[in-house]
């Protein structure tokens, strides 16, 4: 990360441990917050759907079509050469960035969605047999669920789900043949894009390794707030999208395990994937991985900022984060905590995740929402993409407020203060 835009990230260094963030400062490196009548007074509490970026990884963006766009892969010229070059940068900031072993297994995709199902047909499709059981848990986002699904009525396997204890987190208790022969995957979420709820990824990584199980970790959520590496994990497979991290959409991460990836068989055939393209493709051989899961011309710009976005999130440090955003939806949930209407449904021991979801006696959470954005706080109302849990809970929709680092205490308020609104409208 540039060194300009390290000292523009006021934190109060006092110890070693953790820096607090000046959210006031960060939200000056974010130029949507400046050039918009929309948004110049924006309480954007919508993180959890997507970030803002900040100037640094537009920055880097414009670069890589200003001066160095060229073909990857595929040139021999000294600007192709350069390009190559610069994407190639752009993985190995995304493999220090999740601690892997190895470039091989850091392979751009085109969303967290696109990793997952990448990993459902590639790789356990072909495996998975009748009487085989795959898991995941009630609070998975769709895009965790729908491909497993898939897999499983395609080849006759039962998809089962880890249900919720009382306070939002897993019961892990309840299903004792979890970490059994029959159980082909795991695939869950590290953090509930509705509850907050964090789970214990890395114990259930461990113990599904001890019965040779693939884990899969879905961290579209988690990757802002905590440091991944995924070798201390022990997952096999590991995807996130870019632009829940302050880069653009169009572009994620699948992590394969360096003893999964000749187990993945390629999804998308095409371009720069085949070292030889025979006549019939039982003589057709893929290139090495990463690139043979990369098939058609790559998404160099996007690669460009999702790297420069690890520089962000890392100068900021996912502690400090962490810190920030947990402290935010602490006094959210406090403060909601006194509207007798109002069922907040994340559990307080997650707020670090930065998000509170709640629902309303009187008015639903649409309403709640447009009230909320006529009044310059945006929010997030409906299933969100995660209607098995939200049949656990029981309603059709909650509203969610997702909080980021340019978050502070005054979009609290303005929160607070239009819930308030609203109760007198519908009073
Ligand atoms: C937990 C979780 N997983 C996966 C996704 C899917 O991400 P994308 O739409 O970027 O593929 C989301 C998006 O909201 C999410 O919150």
């Amino acid at each position: 990360m540039s060194s300009v835009a390290l000292s523009n990230i006021e934190t109060d260094k006092q110890t070693n441990a953790a820096a607090r963030i000046n959210p006031e400062r960060v939200k000056a490196l974010f130029p949507i917050f400046r050039n918009n009548e929309l948004t110049r007074n924006l309480s954007y509490l919508d993180n959890a759907a997507t970030s803002q970026k900040p100037e640094m990884v537009m920055q880097a963006m414009d670069d890589a079509m200003r001066l160095f766009h060229s073909p990857v892969n595929r040139g021999f010229y000294p600007l192709a050469e350069q390009t190559t070059t610069r994407y190639e940068q752009a993985r190995e900031r995304l493999k220090s960035f999740i601690g892997a072993a190895t470039h091989r297994s850091v392979i751009f995709t085109a969303s967290a969605t696109d990793s997952i199902n990448q990993v459902a047909q590639g790789f356990l499709l072909p495996r998975l047999k009748p009487g085989q059981n795959v898991w995941v848990t009630r609070m998975e986002h769709h895009s965790n669920y729908l491909p497993w699904q898939h897999v499983c009525e395609k080849s006759g396997a039962s998809l089962r789900i880890i249900e919720l204890n009382s306070t939002g987190e897993l019961d892990l208790d309840r299903h004792p043949d979890i970490f059994s022969d029959t159980t082909a995957m795991i695939a869950l979420t590290q953090t509930s894009n509705v509850l907050g709820t964090t789970n214990d990824v890395k114990a259930i990584c461990e113990q599904a390794k001890q019965k040779h199980i693939p884990t899969l970790i879905d961290a579209a959520q988690a990757v802002v707030s905590n440091t991944i590496n995924v070798q201390q994990l022990g997952c096999d497979f590991l995807v996130f999208s870019a632009h829940k991290m302050f880069a653009p959409t169009g572009i994620g991460i699948l992590y394969i395990a360096p003893d999964r990836l000749d187990q993945v068989q390629p999804l998308r055939l095409g371009g720069g994937m085949v070292d030889f393209c025979a006549d019939s493709i039982a003589d057709t051989t893929w290139s090495e991985a990463p690139h043979r899961f990369e098939a058609g011309s790559p998404n160099l710009v996007g690669a460009i900022g999702f790297a420069a976005a690890c520089d962000f999130v890392e100068s900021l440090g996912q502690a400090n984060i962490k810190m920030h955003i947990g402290e935010l939806a602490s006094s959210l949930y406090q403060q909601l905590s006194h509207y007798p209407n109002l069922h907040l449904v994340s559990p307080a021991k997650h707020l670090s995740s930065g998000i509170v979801s709640f629902y309303h006696d009187v008015i639903h959470a649409h309403d709640l929402a447009q009230i909320m954005g006529d009044s310059g706080v945006a929010v997030r109302a409906g299933h969100h993409c995660a209607q098995p849990l939200l049949r656990h809970l029981g309603v059709s929709s909650t509203l969610r407020i997702s909080i980021s680092v340019y978050n502070t205490n005054d979009d609290i308020s303005a929160v607070v203060n239009a819930l308030e609104h609203a109760e007198k409208v519908f009073a």
